[in-house]
């Protein structure tokens, strides 16, 4: 874990309210594990003294060597908000990578992957990360759903790793107008898979692990909270587990489905 000053690379709008900010990090950053995430604290404290957890997008890599690290980031209130106006050049204090990531084992081999909303943010790193290791993602899938084609992200960039996609929206302005959990609950009915990794809200989050217990599926799922330090001090980012409160900056976000009560 490294607490940093981190320089602006880039910051493009993707979306009406979405972004991709580019920001410059420690070398170290290569090991860092899809669902892992970073805390953002913005330099102006008028915004807020508390910092900002954001998952690992992707890492940017050029020649071999790390760059940075990308994240992609929803405009929802003050902070995010500020970071949507940062420049090239403009200095951020960044301290990651932070929790635990997706933990996949070679013997899954099956791996459907379910994203809502801004959810799609560690699961590109989780996919991209896939296909570097096992170079053909013919047998895994991606459900990926949001209320309507402007929350759809990131379908380009998946579909150069060669996944088959399946989009549902609220509106049905693009793929099948159902809920995403609907589309995943069909794949696994035609053809069951080894693991379910899933990100996106917390409601979505216990349709997929109650899905995944019926059909008796191993799953995990990253999970946001609200988030005031990331390093397990504050204790704010509770969230209740089988027969404890577990926290999800330091046992999470990522978690094994079945030791949460979601
Ligand atoms: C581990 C983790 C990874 C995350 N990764 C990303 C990411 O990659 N991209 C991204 O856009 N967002 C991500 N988030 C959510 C992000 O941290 C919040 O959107 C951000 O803190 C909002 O700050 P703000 O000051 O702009 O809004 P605020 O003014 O703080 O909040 C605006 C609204 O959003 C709600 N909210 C704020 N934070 C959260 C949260 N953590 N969970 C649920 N609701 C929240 C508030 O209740 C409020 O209604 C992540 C959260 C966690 C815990
Ligand atoms: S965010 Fe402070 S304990 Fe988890």
């Amino acid at each position: 874990m490294l607490q940093e000053k981190a320089k602006v690379l880039f910051n493009k709008k993707v979306g009406h309210s979405y972004f991709r900010i580019g920001l410059t990090c420690h070398n170290d950053y290569a090991k860092a594990k899809p669902g892992q995430f970073i805390m953002v604290r913005l330099s102006d404290q008028k915004t807020s003294i508390l910092p900002r957890p954001f998952s690992i997008h992707r890492l940017i890599v050029a020649n071999g060597r790390m760059r940075g690290i990308e994240l992609l980031f929803k405009v929802v209130g003050g902070c995010t908000e500020k970071l949507s106006k940062c420049r090239r050049g403009d200095s951020l204090d960044i301290l990651g990578p932070l929790g635990r990531g997706f933990i996949i084992p070679d013997k899954y081999q099956r791996i459907f992957i379910v994203s809502g909303g801004i959810g799609v943010a560690p699961l590109f790193f989780l996919t991209s990360s896939l296909r570097t290791k096992r170079a053909d993602l013919s047998t895994c899938e991606l459900f990926i759903g949001g209320r309507s084609k402007h929350d759809i992200l990131c379908i380009d960039d998946f579909s150069k790793l060669d996944i088959t996609i399946s989009t549902a929206t609220d509106d049905g302005s693009l793929g099948r107008k159902c809920l995403v959990t609907d589309l995943l609950e069909t794949g696994i009915k035609e053809n069951r898979p080894d693991l379910i990794c899933a990100c996106g809200p917390v409601a979505m989050l216990g349709a997929v692990a109650r899905i995944a217990k019926r059909y008796a599926v191993p799953c995990q799922v990253s999970i946001e909270t609200m988030m005031a330090c990331g390093i397990g001090a504050c204790l704010g980012c509770a969230v209740k587990g089988l027969d404890k409160y577990l926290h999800a900056c330091m046992d999470g976000p990522v978690f094994d489905a079945t030791v949460l009560k979601i």
